[in-house]
């Protein structure tokens, strides 16, 4: 019986890495600080793992992967069942949020991610998916939005247009979206998901919907799913309601313990946007949702705000 067996992963990892270092000639100091410097926390993405982004990056572990890194990789696939391994990136910061996941082995970064029965495909390396953000999608899944039309501004691969089609029953959803890999990306996920014909994608920079006739006037909720702010579309968001108003799911970053504030500084802005459009609706803030810390005393903060007259 082999002692592997019974072992949790990351002592598995450890184990068989151990029985690679073996044939190196190093000594035992040398091999226990390489032990320690494994990663023991990582991230699961369809059949990637993605590992933090200082992993094996100390000057004995680069040494070690120009001898061994296939080795190496192939362990960490055997022991946690994938076939590609990235290592993680901070987001790129500009409106695309584009991802920039470096590939460390497998022929591609493209997975299938199966989340709350929805499939995401996407280039790991090209697009963003923020694991942190799933208590949202969720949240989005669980709305009724039954003979709705909405808007998504910031559609991305579908992060909060996938939910709301899959399971809130929205009737017809405007998507809109400009970096090309998360157009291709949104295009194939619908259609794996069965939702093509609810959604119509609009390409190119959202402020063009600012002409269409059958956006303009005429949605019952907006997504503004954009950090570190969505203030870009606060007025688009404004002219595209239905005269008797709607919904906005208002993302943005906040400081830490003082949502409520900037929430009220949200719905000031907002009146403001919206005299100025002679829309003259009122706000009211209907709920306030954490998803996650952003950065250290920041955090990720959706307004569900109710727009009426
Ligand atoms: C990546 S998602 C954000 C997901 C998530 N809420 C977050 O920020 O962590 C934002 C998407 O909005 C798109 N985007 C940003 N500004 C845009 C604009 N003016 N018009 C159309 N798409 C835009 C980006 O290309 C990106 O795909």
């Amino acid at each position: 019986m082999e002692l592997g067996n019974h072992l949790n992963p990351y002592s598995k990892l450890q184990n068989n890495i151990q029985d690679k270092l073996d044939d190196l000639e190093l000594n035992n100091s040398e091999k226990l600080e390489l032990l320690k410097q494994i990663p023991s926390r990582w991230e699961k993405l369809g059949d990637m793992l993605l590992i933090p982004e200082n992993s094996f990056n100390s000057e004995i572990w680069i040494e070690v992967l120009q001898i061994l890194d296939k080795e190496i990789w192939k362990i960490f696939c055997e022991v946690l069942g994938v076939s590609k391994i990235g290592r993680q990136k901070k987001i790129r910061s500009g409106p695309m949020r584009k991802s920039q996941v470096e590939l460390l082995f497998g022929e591609n970064g493209v997975v299938c991610h199966k989340e709350n029965t929805i499939v995401f495909e996407f280039d790991t390396t090209k697009v963003m998916f923020s694991s942190g953000n799933i208590s949202e999608r969720i949240r989005m899944s669980n709305f009724d939005c039954s003979d709705e039309i909405v808007l998504d501004l910031y559609a991305g691969i579908g992060y909060y247009t996938l939910p709301l089609l899959v399971h809130a029953n929205v009737k017809l959803l405007h998507a809109c979206e400009m970096n090309t890999d998360s157009i291709g990306a949104l295009k194939r996920n619908l259609h794996h998901n069965g939702v093509s014909e609810k959604c119509i994608i609009h390409e190119g920079n959202n402020r063009s919907i600012l002409s269409n006739p059958n956006i303009i006037g005429e949605v019952n909720r907006v997504m503004l799913g954009l950090l570190p702010s969505s203030r870009d579309g606060w007025d688009l968001a404004i002219q595209a309601l239905n005269p008797k108003g709607g919904i906005l799911h208002l993302h943005g970053n906040s400081v830490a313990k003082e949502e409520e504030k900037w929430a009220k500084e949200v719905i000031e802005e907002l009146k403001k946007i919206s005299e100025k459009l002679n829309r003259n609706f009122r706000f009211k803030l209907d709920h306030i949702e954490k998803v996650k810390s952003y950065a250290p005393k920041i955090n990720h903060v959706v307004l569900d705000i109710i727009v009426f007259k």
